[in-house]
């Protein structure tokens, strides 16, 4: 090679050098401790070691840089975790790290009557469908997202997992993503152990709760490694959980496995047998798995049982079970048919969930992310807790129970059955469908 030619290159490597490079990529926010209404954990990576990795983080009367700490794991690049403490509840901030500027909003303390919007998504993969489904959940403004497993699909891949972190950035650097393990995050060795390096959750990380705005949420692991072997020590913790808020506003559960399924993998019985039981006793409202590739929700259960109509007390109310696993990765056909009983709404579509929560309801609402159309829409309603002393006497109110029933089998036309029965009690649960599932508000 002549001197023409070696001039130019040693410039461009001299200048390659001296150029600032734009190193802070695959942002995303997390929770550490069980309280997100004053901290939250960032997590993000850096091509290579950071003299004073830190986060500088602003909002009212709030002023204050947070030092990181490099997390041990395969890499590439360098993993960095920052523990945003001593927040208010409910409150904007803006953070800066490596110079790229984030807003996120705490949690409220307590929930309200304006709604908190909650999104579940899983089963995601890196596709065109993947990305029009996480764009669709970012542009539903999701103050939370719940991700019951199934991520990259990477196969070991540390570009696949690249691109799964630089495209959920968006939607998970302004909002935490709250992840419970699921089996393509054990695929390989080097999955299961960016999974733990990447992702800051209570506890240990595999099972946790937090609280949201007084909404308990847990998070169960049910694939990660011999089930078997650790299955009694987390199905003792989730009942002791459970027992430690029953006073929660309302409890939902997500993990990966299905309880109830009418898709190509069904129902998983290793977690029926470790975990139903204790969910239904504890007054779960919502459980959200994935796995099969496709909508699903049943009607309220109980011990495999439709409740009936006519509950009078919120422990007859039986549990709510979804299956969102039409996050972009694939789709999956139905396996049985006509659907099983218990089986209130299907759909082979891809899409997310968005869950609107205040003091006396859970309206759930299925965001088709395919231009399907397809939608499915529940609501769970409770009455406002008593006041705390109120000597008079003891009223019964009457009030009338209303199902409608959407199916979307394979893509054809809606199904829609309605009925109507009267139930006596304090407690109604109410399933609406579509066509009235806009009754309150988008902020
Ligand atoms: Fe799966």
């Amino acid at each position: 090679m002549g001197m023409r030619a070696l001039v130019p290159l040693t410039l461009l490597a001299l200048l390659a050098a001296a150029l600032p490079v734009a190193a802070t990529s695959q942002v995303h926010l997390g929770l550490s401790s069980s309280d997100a209404a004053t901290q939250a954990t960032v997590v993000w990576v850096e091509p290579e070691v950071v003299d004073r990795p830190e986060v500088r983080v602003t909002g009212p009367l709030f002023n204050r840089t947070f030092p990181a700490v490099a997390v041990p794991g395969p890499g590439p690049g360098v993993v960095y975790e920052a523990r945003l403490t001593g927040l208010q509840p409910g409150t904007p901030y803006t953070y800066e790290v490596g110079g790229r500027f984030f807003q996120f909003t705490t949690a409220p303390r307590a929930l309200s009557e304006e709604p908190v919007r909650i999104a579940a998504i899983a089963d995601v993969g890196i596709k065109p469908t993947s990305r029009a489904a996480v764009n669709a959940l970012l542009e539903a403004d999701p103050d939370l997202v719940i991700v019951p497993g199934d991520l990259a699909y990477a196969y070991g891949s540390a570009d696949v997992w690249r691109q799964w972190f630089e495209m959920i950035e968006p939607a998970a650097a302004t909002r935490p993503w709250m992840i419970a393990l699921g089996n393509h995050e054990m695929d390989t060795e080097y999955d299961r152990n960016l999974y733990y390096q990447r992702h800051a959750f209570p506890g240990n990380e595999r099972w946790y709760s937090f609280d949201w705005a007084g909404i308990h949420f847990v998070a169960l692991d049910t694939w990660g490694g011999d089930f078997s072997k650790f299955r009694h020590e987390e199905a003792e913790w989730l009942r002791q959980d459970l027992a430690a808020n029953k006073d929660a506003a309302w409890t939902v559960v997500y993990l990966h496995a299905p309880f109830y399924s009418s898709f190509r993998h069904g129902g998983q019985a290793h977690v029926v047998e470790a975990f139903r039981d204790i969910l239904e006793a504890g007054g779960v409202d919502l459980v959200v798995t994935a796995h099969d590739h496709a909508y699903e929700r049943t009607h309220p259960l109980r011990n495999d049982t439709v409740v009936t109509r006519n509950s009078t007390v919120r422990e007859g109310l039986g549990t709510v079970y979804l299956v969102t696993g039409g996050g972009g990765q694939s789709l999956y056909d139905p396996k049985l048919h006509p659907a099983p009983n218990w089986s209130a709404a299907r759909g082979k579509h891809y899409h997310f969930v968005e869950l609107l929560v205040n003091e006396t309801m859970i309206e759930g609402r299925v965001v088709a992310t395919d231009g399907s159309g397809f939608t499915d829409s529940f609501r769970i309603e409770k009455p406002p807790k008593p006041k705390p002393v109120d000597p008079g006497p003891t009223t019964t109110t009457t009030t009338t129970t209303t199902t409608t029933r959407q199916q979307t089998p394979t893509g054809g036309s809606p199904v829609t059955e309605t009925v109507e029965s009267p139930a006596v009690g304090a407690v109604l649960l109410v399933l609406v469908g579509a066509a009235s599932a806009r009754l309150l508000r988008r902020r």
